[in-house]
């Protein structure tokens, strides 16, 4: 293996660029040339390719974003937009690919690879950490505590004018974000994607802790689960106690990472440029435990990853 490719893509995830960082200063520690793609799989189809050295990936590790691009390219779905990728990395010399991001992209690195024999490793980059055989997937940790950030203001307002606030959060099948986010801040509900769940009991529950004297209430809710808006209707509706609503978006998606997706992007980095240069393909990089482990990719998409019962209790306990 003399060149490897690195890149980018589906949803931007706070640690990307310091796993970029790793992947090339590894790679290099290891004689390999690296070269960056730009705009995830549409850059390799259309040969939009960079060299990478030591300096051109100096300055990021604290950067926000991917220095990369990215994208969500339709056309690497297909077999015939997979093909052209694989005669376009031939053309670029590309002897081993390390790819950063969530389940859709793992799952488009393992089909090149198994219909083209393009060595791939994978590295777990999504903030929405659903990925199996990992147990946090690079900017998780950064979309949490930015959430958190904006909910501890909330707090502070809906405590002010006794109100109750629904904060949407993201993640649109699942609710590792949702979850988190709620223990994190304290959350008296959280609605998640996973879970049935009925408004009106939450209702239920905001009349019962308003007997008691709570005067404001954080209800989270996954963007998969509901609309944080509906919810806010509902509950006005409901039970007449005054409701707002925010919804965060995309600003999970950005900011400085937090020193543990930076550290946790500059392991999993220089893991899978390592494993690339040792002649080990097909698989993902992640952490276990604190530990670093390879899982083949065989395994990561066929098995869901689930939300932990004792932190779905958690909140119902720390909710009374
Ligand atoms: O997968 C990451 C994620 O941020 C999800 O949580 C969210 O539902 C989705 O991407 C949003 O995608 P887009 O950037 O295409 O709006």
């Amino acid at each position: 293996m003399k060149r490897i490719g690195v890149l980018t893509s589906g949803g931007d995830a706070p640690g990307m660029n310091a796993a970029i960082r790793a992947v090339v200063r590894a790679g290099l520690a290891r004689g390999l040339l690296v070269t960056g793609f730009l705009h995830g799989w549409e850059g390799v189809i259309q040969g939009e390719a960079v060299p990478l050295d030591s300096k051109a990936v100096g300055g990021i590790i604290d950067k926000g974003g991917t220095v990369l691009r990215t994208a969500r390219c339709d056309e690497f779905r297909e077999f015939e937009g997979r093909k052209k990728a694989y005669e376009m990395l031939q053309a670029q010399g590309i002897d081993g690919l390390a790819v950063i991001g969530g389940d859709g992209t793992l799952a488009g690195a393992r089909a090149l690879q198994e219909e083209f024999g393009v060595p791939v490793v994978g590295i777990p980059g999504s903030i929405d950490n659903d990925i199996s055989g990992t147990d946090f997937s690079i900017g998780f940790d950064t979309a949490v505590n930015t959430a958190l950030e904006a909910i501890d203001k909330i707090r502070d307002t809906a405590h002010s004018h006794e109100r109750v606030f629904v904060v949407e959060v993201m993640g649109r099948a699942n609710g590792f974000i949702g979850l988190e986010v709620a223990l994190g801040c304290g959350a008296e509900a959280v609605l998640l994607p996973e879970l049935p769940y009925r408004i009106s009991d939450v209702c239920d529950q905001l009349k019962r802790s308003h007997a008691r004297g709570k005067r404001s209430s954080i209800i989270i809710a996954a963007e998969g689960a509901a609309r944080a808006s509906d919810v806010k209707d509902f509950i006005f509706e409901h039970t007449g106690i005054e409701a707002r609503y925010l919804v965060l978006g995309h600003m999970q998606r950005g900011g400085s990472p937090t020193a543990f997706d930076r550290v946790l992007a500059l392991r999993l980095g220089a893991l899978a440029a390592n494993r690339l240069a040792s002649g080990f393909e097909g698989e993902m990089v992640g952490v276990d435990g604190g530990k670093l482990v390879c899982h083949p990719l065989s395994y990561v998409l066929s098995h869901e990853r689930t939300l932990d019962a004792e932190r779905l209790l958690l909140v119902e306990t720390m909710s009374q």
